[in-house]
């Protein structure tokens, strides 16, 4: 039965915000947790325009255990939170983690102290394949083993996975959790009213695409051409935000349902697909007419080879497959950005 409340912290955020829709268009009843450090208020009347209603939204940094106890307070009978407020810059990790540490780990355990005061026992964590560091086989598996991190940011996720397992463990637990490993989202609500907001100078590859492309960035560096890919370039798996934001709605269910066998659960959440930088260049140009200015420059310090998910366990225990392709979730992103340079 759905119209259960749903607390989602960084729900003002890029993937939060997708799921806040998703969430919301399959019956719940979101609540945004969201402290605004790296998320703007437009992506409130985004989801407002989209779904038609406001949502609640407390201005809180998740951390902040007594705060995120009063909004506890404010929302009672909370179903399950998911957890998406994090820092995520792989190089800003590496100049500031202790921030890192402080925010990632510390906003997991404030919402770990204060879930159980109020009987809250469903929580869907936002991890990363980043986990696996450079893995010996691929695709990977939720069983291939983990590798020792390459980023500050990295470890922050691998230490909460370990925190989840350690509270799961414990003899009076009640906690369920479902660990959701992102491989890379990108691309925008086909509306075009919510997307990523990336500040300055992006870090990922899909918004420095389309930013090049509106003339913002004078042209792309592809990060080294010499890597043992049929290419030469990267390979990652790249999934549409809101085939992403869904696997959410899964996911929370299956807690609500009680439907899971185990008190962690862990889920690749990709497309099962690889492909290379350049293939993502190429399909850009191809879908969007635009002619991207890129040059081959040296490779970036800490870059994984090739990494893309097995998603055949997402696909048989959670019934979620990804739907939109490479070249339309490209075309989201090129609309996306569009629309930025509309507000300005
Ligand atoms: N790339 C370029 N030029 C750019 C930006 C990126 O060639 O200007 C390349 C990268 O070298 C990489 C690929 O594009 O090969 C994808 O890079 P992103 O920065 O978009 O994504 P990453 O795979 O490096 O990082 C993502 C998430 C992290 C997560 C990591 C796990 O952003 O949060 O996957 O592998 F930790």
């Amino acid at each position: 039965m759905a119209y259960e409340k749903i607390l989602v912290t960084g729900g003002a955020g890029y993937i939060g915000s997708h799921a806040v829709v998703e969430l919301y268009q399959a019956g719940y009843q979101p609540v945004i947790v969201d402290n605004f450090s790296n998320s703007e208020e437009s992506a409130l009347q985004g989801i407002e325009s989209i779904i038609g209603t406001s949502v609640p939204v407390y201005r809180v940094d998740c951390a902040d255990e007594s705060a995120l106890r009063g909004v506890f307070a404010a929302e009672p009978n909370i179903a399950g939170v998911i957890h998406f407020a994090a820092f995520k810059a792989v190089g800003e990790s590496v100049q500031k983690p202790l921030a890192y540490f402080k925010n990632n780990v510390g906003s997991l355990l404030a919402l770990l102290a204060v879930m159980p005061e109020f009987g809250v026992e469903n929580l869907v964590f936002s991890s990363s394949c980043t986990v696996y560091g450079i893995p010996d086989a691929l695709p990977v598996t939720e069983a291939t083993p983990t590798k020792p991190a390459s980023s500050p940011y990295g470890r922050t996720k691998q230490m909460c996975e370990d925190i989840m397992h350690d509270v799961s463990a414990a003899p009076d637990n009640k906690l369920r959790t479902i660990l959701l490993r992102y491989f890379n989202p990108i691309g925008a609500h086909d509306s075009a009213k919510i997307g990523e907001l990336p500040l300055g100078v992006p870090n990922n590859l899909v918004p420095f695409i389309t930013q090049t492309a509106a003339g913002i960035r004078e042209k792309l560096t592809i990060n080294g051409n010499d890597y043992d890919t049929p290419d030469g370039t990267n390979i990652r798996d790249y999934i549409h935000v809101v085939d992403l934001a869904k696997s959410h709605v899964v996911a929370v269910q299956r807690l609500l349902d009680h439907k899971a066998t185990e008190t962690v659960e862990t889920f690749n959440v990709g497309t099962g697909h690889g492909n290379s930088v350049l293939e993502v260049v190429q399909t850009f140009e191809r879908v969007t007419g635009q002619k991207l200015n890129y040059s081959i420059g040296p490779r970036r310090p800490g870059d994984v080879p090739a990494i893309y998910a097995d998603a055949t366990k997402a696909e048989q225990v959670l019934g979620f497959k990804t739907e939109t392709s490479l070249a339309d979730s490209l075309a989201s992103a090129w609309k996306w950005q569009q629309a930025l340079a509309d507000k300005k």
